[in-house]
Formats: C-alpha cells, sequence, structure tokens
C-alpha cells in the first residue's frame, strides 16, 4: 500500500521502495500517477520535479538534475537528456487506500 488518499494533498509525491525500485507516487489534477523513480539519464531522483498537466494526455514531471521530462502515463522520455523510458505503474484506489501494482 502506498498510503491514505489523505496522506495525499493535490500535488504531493512520496518515493517508496516497491521490490528492488523506488517508486514515485504523486497525485495531480488529474489524478494519481505512479513510476519508477530514477531517472534514465543518469540516476536521479524524479521526486520533486514539477509536474506538467497536458491537454489528453498523462502529465509531465521533469527531472531537476539536467532537465529531462517523462510521461507519468507511461514513463516513455519526453525530452533529453534523457531517450529511455522509465517504468511505470498501475495506482489503485480502493476505499481510501492507495496501491501501486506493476502494470506487467
Ligand atoms: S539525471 Fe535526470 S536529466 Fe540527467
Amino acid at each position: 500500500m502506498a498510503g491514505n488518499v489523505n496522506e495525499f494533498e493535490l500535488g504531493a509525491q512520496k518515493s517508496l521502495e516497491f521490490g528492488s525500485d523506488y517508486v514515485l507516487v504523486l497525485r495531480s489534477l488529474s489524478g494519481f500517477w505512479a513510476i519508477e523513480d530514477r531517472c534514465s539519464h543518469d540516476d536521479n531522483e524524479l521526486l520533486g520535479g514539477p509536474v506538467t498537466e497536458r491537454d489528453g494526455s498523462a502529465p509531465s514531471i521533469k527531472c531537476l538534475r539536467h532537465g529531462a521530462t517523462f510521461d507519468l502515463g507511461t514513463g516513455k522520455a519526453l525530452t533529453l537528456p534523457a531517450f529511455k523510458a522509465v517504468k511505470s505503474y498501475r495506482v489503485v484506489l480502493e476505499g481510501t487506500q492507495v496501491w501501486v501494482e506493476s502494470k506487467t
């Protein structure tokens, strides 16, 4: 479990251990999102990066180190210097509980 819905105010971000990875779970205007908390450019955490809502697509998050951006829905790298995707996860709400699941 990633936490209770009440722990995620709008804009909240949490980095959680998930197996051998860290997963960034966040709540934006468009909902809950979860991706690997490791930039594919040079392994910086994505925690704390600014989130931008996008019409017709999942929001993006920007790595604070060199500025690469990633699609929060798919993990796809949207801008250089990153070109490899990061893992993305499914967020499931059960009552007031927030769960993160692998997409496999
Ligand atoms: S480490 Fe994220 S853009 Fe370089």
